[in-house]
């Protein structure tokens, strides 16, 4: 049996980056649940902006926007590099950039 399939996920903080190898289509959530990834998170449901990041490098590599993180990054007028972690599944590389936190 061939082994999953790894992504590097890079996150840019103030206080400097955080490099973790991941399980291929895991979720930024359940890396941060299992202790992994530090990014802060509330109501995980695209509705408080606590969990924005700005992609720097590897956006193709994520999961499509969901219904309401559109709606959400829209009223935010968010531009088109920011995601809400908590609706994204990384299934490549990804860099981003963690403005807040
Ligand atoms: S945790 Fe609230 S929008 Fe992502």
């Amino acid at each position: 049996m061939d082994k999953p399939k790894k992504v590097k996920v890079s996150v840019d903080h103030r206080n400097g980056n955080h490099v973790s190898e991941e399980r291929y289509g895991l979720s930024l959530m359940a890396m941060a649940m299992k202790g992994s990834m530090p990014i802060e998170f509330d109501c995980k449901k695209a509705d408080c902006g606590i969990c924005i990041l700005r992609v720097k490098d590897g956006h193709q590599n994520l999961s499509e926007k969901t219904h309401d993180e559109k709606d959400f990054l829209m009223a935010m007028k968010a531009d088109e590099n920011e995601r809400l972690a908590c609706q994204c599944r990384v299934f490549g590389d990804v860099h981003f950039i963690n403005e807040f936190g």
